[in-house]
Parts: C-alpha cells; structure tokens; sequence
C-alpha cells in the first residue's frame, strides 16, 4: 500500500508532538512500493530525504522541505532455527513493544529487558537502543532494505551494522539513504536474564520467580515510574547521551564530585549519567511556557502542550551551556534535530 500526501502534518508522526509539515510525504508497506515510487517520481529527486520511523528520536524545529518516506512495512515470521536458537524477520512497521510483547508470550529471549520503548522495529537498529544492561545489537542478525542513492536493495549484516553505543551505520554513511524495510533477530530458546542494571533484580523478584514475563513487568514498571508518556507528554526519551570521557577525566570528576554516577564502558573509558548532571546544573522540573525537563528524570526534556520545536531546542541548548559550565562536559543529543 502506498500513501501519499503534500503538505502534511507530522504532529502524529513524532512523539514530541511538534506540528512541522512535510512538503511531500510518502508511506509504504511493501519495498517493491518504495523502487515504483523512486522510478515515477524523478522530480523529487533533488530534494531532501527524510526516512521516518516512530517519530520517537527526532525534534522538528521547523518544516521539512524535501521528502519524508515512512516504512510501514508489517509482518513478523519465523525464517529459522536451530536448538539455541530462532530467528525471526521482522516489518520496519511494527510497534517495538508490541513484537517484545510478541517474544515474551513466546519464550523467545533477549529482547524482555527492551520493553516499553517506544518507536517501530525499523528503527531500532538505526539508534542501537538499548536499556538496562541490553543492547539490540546483541540481537540483531541482519537489517534488510533499499538503498535509495545505488537504488538497489541488499542485506546488512550485523557486523556491517558498525554498532555502538545508540550508534550505527543508519545514522553515518547509510544516513537518510538506506531505507530499512525489515529487521532479522536472532533469539534464545534458553534464558539468561541480564539483571545486573541497577535495582532490576530485585524489581524482578517483586512480581516472583525470575521469568522473561516478570523481567517485562519490572521494566515497564520501573520505565512509567521515570520515564513520561509520549501519548500524555510529548517527549522522545532521553534527549541527550550519556558522555563517555576516559577514566582520567572521570577520576577528577569523582574527586571534585563524590556521588558521580559513572559506569566503566571498557577500553579505557567512563560513562557518566548525563541526567544527574542535568539536574545537578539545577534543571530537573524546571519549566518554561510548554517546554519543560522532566521532574523524573532530568535526561527527558518535555512538551507540556504546545512548545514549537524551537523552544525545546532552545531550552536544550542552555542545558547544554549550564552543564558545561559546572562540569566542563559537553553533552551532545540523543535526539536528531530536523
Ligand atoms: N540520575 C539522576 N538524576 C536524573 C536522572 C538520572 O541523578 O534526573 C542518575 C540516576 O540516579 C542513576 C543514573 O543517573 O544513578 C542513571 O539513571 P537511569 O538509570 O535513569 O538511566 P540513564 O543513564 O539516565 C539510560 C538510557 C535510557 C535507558 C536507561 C536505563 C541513555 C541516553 N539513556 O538513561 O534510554 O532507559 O539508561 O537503561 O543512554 C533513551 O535512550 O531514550 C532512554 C530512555
């Protein structure tokens, strides 16, 4: 199926909620759509490109004056196995949580600790998302779609993917030109929980014994209670990364500020939580007309109503320049500014 419109408002489009409008935007479900609507539409072919999953990783500051192209494509089928072992190819279309959901209800493991992020499966490789000591890379076997510069369609294996920390190839070289249409997963049959990520583990053992359905049920738990609703407040998750400086620099911070938090990420290098900087700058819940910092967590900025993009990039921007000050540490956004 193929939906086409001029002028089109992508208030629904994106989770923040901003109305920016797409001069022309295009939605598909089958790739084939994708190469009859790049073979018919040569006058487009100067304009901008903008591939759109769920909306949840992106902030309109202003109108988009190119083309957004939108893979809806649905579908999840089984395609192997063996005795460790299914893989699963999945539509870039459907709703993230839904097929975690899906897995869960189907003792195929891995994916549990990822419950509740918002956005499409297409675009999880894309971001790498990751939560509570989970990454989809661990999972993720091939992103299969088309190229719109070589207009061909080709496999990307996962070791192509150039993953790392919500970080991929999507979002350098492939950037706005590969179109991801589905997604393979590669899942356990046998569970090992990872449950080493803060309070999790005893989040887990609240609801009982150590299952795939308990760890989902911590997860959502522990996510309503820090993290806002996009259907209530628009938001798109934690706005900016958590920085990684070297384990120098995260000695001289842990000796100037005692309670840091920092995660040791290997090679020589520190995670620090940008959200406790954000609030220590003095940030968390400050509001300002619709544009706001969560009260929960400060990583989380949020549209109260009806903050334009450019008051929440405008409100980012001084957090950046406060947290810099006190720290000397430049944050740099999660989120992809349009
Ligand atoms: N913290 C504060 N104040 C805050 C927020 C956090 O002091 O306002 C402290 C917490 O007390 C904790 C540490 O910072 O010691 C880490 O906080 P949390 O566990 O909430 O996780 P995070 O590092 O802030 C990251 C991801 C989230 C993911 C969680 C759980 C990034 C940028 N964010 O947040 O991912 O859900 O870990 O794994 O890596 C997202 O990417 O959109 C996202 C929500």
């Amino acid at each position: 199926m193929i939906r086409f419109k001029e002028h089109y408002s992508l208030q629904q489009y994106n989770t923040f909620g901003i109305d920016a409008k797409a001069r022309y935007f295009f939605e598909f479900t089958e790739l084939e759509d994708l190469m009859v609507f790049q073979d018919s539409n040569s006058s487009f072919k100067d304009l901008p490109v903008l591939l759109l999953g769920g909306g949840s990783n992106l902030l309109f500051v202003n109108d988009f004056n190119g083309v957004v192209i939108h893979s809806n494509v649905p579908g999840i089928k089984q395609v192997n196995e063996d005795r460790n072992h299914v893989w699963l190819e999945v539509g870039a279309g459907e709703d993230w949580d839904a097929f975690v959901d899906y897995c869960v209800r189907n003792d195929f493991y891995g994916l549990e600790n990822l419950s509740l992020i918002p956005g499409n499966v297409g675009a999880a490789p894309v971001q790498n998302i990751g939560a509570y000591g989970v990454e989809v890379q661990d999972y993720i076997d091939t992103v299969k779609g088309y190229d719109l510069q070589t207009q061909t369609e080709y496999d990307v294996s996962a070791s192509e993917c150039k993953f790392a920390y919500r970080n991929s190839i999507f979002k350098n070289e492939l950037k706005n030109r590969f179109v991801v249409c589905s997604v393979v997963f590669r899942l356990d049959k046998f569970p090992e929980f990872k449950l080493n990520y803060g309070h999790l583990k005893s989040e887990v053992e609240k609801y009982g014994e150590v299952t795939a359905q308990n760890v989902r049920k911590a997860v959502i738990q522990i996510r309503e209670s820090k993290l806002p609703d996009p259907e209530e407040f628009g938001n798109a998750g934690s706005f900016f990364k958590n920085p990684v400086v070297s384990n120098e620099e995260a000695e001289a911070l842990k000796s100037k500020h005692e309670l840091i938090p920092l995660y040791p990420s290997g090679d020589g290098l520190t995670k620090v939580a940008a959200g406790w900087l954000i609030e220590q700058s003095g940030w968390k819940g400050f509001r300002e007309g619709d544009a706001g910092v969560h009260e929960k967590q400060a990583l989380v900025l949020v549209n109260y109503g009806n903050a334009t993009g450019q008051e929440i990039f405008q409100l980012s921007e001084k957090i950046k320049q406060s947290v810099f000050e006190k720290f000397g540490i430049e944050l740099e956004r999660e989120v992809n500014v349009i």
